[in-house]
């Protein structure tokens, strides 16, 4: 049997934390937009569906509905916040505005604690955010729990399994939110909780198997976790007709392109083609200052390398790309991404037209971490699986101002001094991405009796969960007092060491 949670999406900023904490219970999830159609639904049979909650009022004309015919689908049905009114909408109860608007942790009071609430006792603490309220309940439907501000906090119908929660069980601020929801896929959906990664490698096989037939794969290995990890399966899936390309473009960390290769054609033998595209590069970046305009350079430069590369191969029919499910839900969502490109990403999406290639993307429907876990269920090496995430346009973003051979030098071996000590300190897991950085700052020095005149760099470690926000991270005074020694004393051209504590935002990571 196929086990699928389906989860629409009215517009909640949680709605991915829902599929991500589905999925810790090893059910399949799959986010979709509110105008999905219940024929659509149908046809995927999911044995659950969650609706999110969403900023929208339904008092307003525009607010996102679904489907009416969903309700007929005899698909057990979960509303959270939003979600919950909307089924209270639907049924003819009355939804509006709260007197007192409920926000953040609120005590929730069970009065029937089978089903949803089993195992939870009488009151447990909740996260809500909300304005409008359940007022007056639907016909056929009864209240499970309370608040002091709400009688109806949460709902379910006398004889179906429709169910309503005013407030958030997938945040960490409802500590057994998780119960609720385990609760509603195993108690009332009878999911058997079969999604492991071992069943997303047996099945991605043949699916790739499938829909490659005779035909081989062309894909951009830049040994990053993504294009690592999808290298593996694929590799698992079609041996010798999958081709690699790896192009050094000359802003790479120390000694980067060396591991990539012996990874990939010595350990895994796969069919790796090293392309040494440096001095093209840099002949391209000379004099180049503004950071958008690397980018750009850098992001054609590779197409057209990888282009040229990827003609010298024969049956190539598909190009592999790393796309994950966040990109796949925001490309689907009717509510659009995020508003404005503070910077634009190195973008190979021009490739696969350019090609004429057709796509395959393995990892899809896969978040970031669940990447990671197939990347060990593959028994792909930890220093790949736990590498921080580095830049496409690599060094070039991290040397402000114009680039050489020679100052690229200089970073490489500041930055893997840096690398080094954090791991030595075993601070390496702990922070989400570590950077050292070249200014186009000189300052005075003295060593020995001499007078120095030389670079500066400035060090940069956050903590974060996703990139879009980040802290500075609070590295001991030690760590850093070695690094700091570290660099000055070995590194040639560099006599001062800064670190950056500024926090995303409104700082960015990288600082260009
Ligand atoms: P910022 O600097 O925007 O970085 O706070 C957030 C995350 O994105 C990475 N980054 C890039 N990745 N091409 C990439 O592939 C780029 O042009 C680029 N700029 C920033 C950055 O390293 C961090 O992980």
């Amino acid at each position: 049997m196929k086990e699928l949670i389906i989860i629409i999406d009215f517009g909640s900023q949680y709605s991915q934390l829902i599929a991500r904490r589905v999925r810790e219970y090893n059910v399949y999830c799959e986010i979709y937009p509110p105008n999905i159609t219940a024929e659509k639904i149908k046809k995927l049979s999911p044995q659950g569906i969650i609706f999110s909650g969403g900023p929208s009022s339904l008092t307003q004309k525009h607010a996102p509905r679904c489907d009416k015919a969903i309700f007929k689908l005899e698909i057990p049905i979960l509303g959270i916040c939003y979600g919950m009114q909307l089924i209270a909408h639907h049924f003819k109860g009355t939804v509006g505005k709260s007197s007192a608007r409920e926000y953040g942790k609120t005590e929730l009071y069970i009065d029937t604690s089978k089903q949803l609430f089993s195992g939870l006792g009488k009151k447990i603490i909740t996260w809500m955010s909300h304005e409008d309220k359940v007022k007056k309940l639907p016909k056929d439907f009864l209240a499970l729990a309370h608040t002091c501000n709400s009688k109806i906090a949460s709902f379910a119908h006398k004889k179906r399994p429709i169910f309503g929660l005013q407030f958030h069980p997938e945040v960490v601020h409802t500590p057994k939110g998780k119960i609720i929801l385990k609760n509603f896929l195993f108690k009332v959906c009878g999911a058997k909780g079969l999604w492991t990664m071992q069943s997303f490698i047996k099945e991605s096989i043949s699916q790739i198997r499938e829909k490659v037939q005779d035909d081989s794969v062309v894909l951009g290995l830049s040994g990053g976790v993504d294009s690592s990890v999808g290298a593996v399966l694929l590799h698992k899936a079609l041996g010798k007709r999958l081709h690699c390309i790896f192009v050094n473009n000359g802003l790479l960390r120390s000694q980067e392109a060396e591991k990539v290769k012996n990874t990939f054609k010595k350990h895994y033998r796969m069919n790796f083609h090293y392309v040494n595209a440096e001095k093209l590069f840099l002949k391209q970046l000379k004099g180049v200052t503004d950071p958008e305009k690397k980018r750009k350079i850098i992001g054609k430069l590779f197409i057209h390398v990888f282009e040229t590369e990827a003609k010298k191969l024969k049956n190539i029919k598909y190009l592999a790309q790393g796309t994950l499910y966040p990109d796949v839900i925001e490309s689907q969502s009717v509510f659009g991404g995020p508003s404005a490109v503070i910077k634009s990403h190195h973008n190979v999406g021009g490739l696969p037209k350019k090609m004429q290639l057709k796509l395959i993307e393995p990892l899809r429907f896969l978040f970031k971490d669940e990447v990671r876990l197939l990347g060990k269920a593959l028994r792909v090496p930890e220093a790949i699986i736990n590498r921080h995430p580095f830049p496409g346009p690599g060094l070039a973003i991290r040397i402000l101002g114009s680039i050489t051979k020679e100052r690229l030098d200089v970073l490489r071996q500041a930055d893997k001094r840096f690398i080094e000590e954090l791991k030595n300190a075993g601070l390496y897991n702990k922070v989400w991405q570590a950077l050292s950085v070249l200014l186009p700052v000189k300052s005075v020095g003295v060593m020995g009796d001499e007078r120095t005149y030389e670079n500066t760099i400035a060090l940069r470690a956050v903590t974060s969960v996703d990139g879009m926000t980040a802290d500075w991270a609070k590295l001991p005074m030690k760590v850093l007092e070695t690094v700091s020694n570290r660099i000055i004393n070995e590194v040639k051209g560099v006599n001062r060491v800064v670190y950056d504590i500024s926090s995303k935002p409104p700082a960015t990571i990288e600082w260009e």
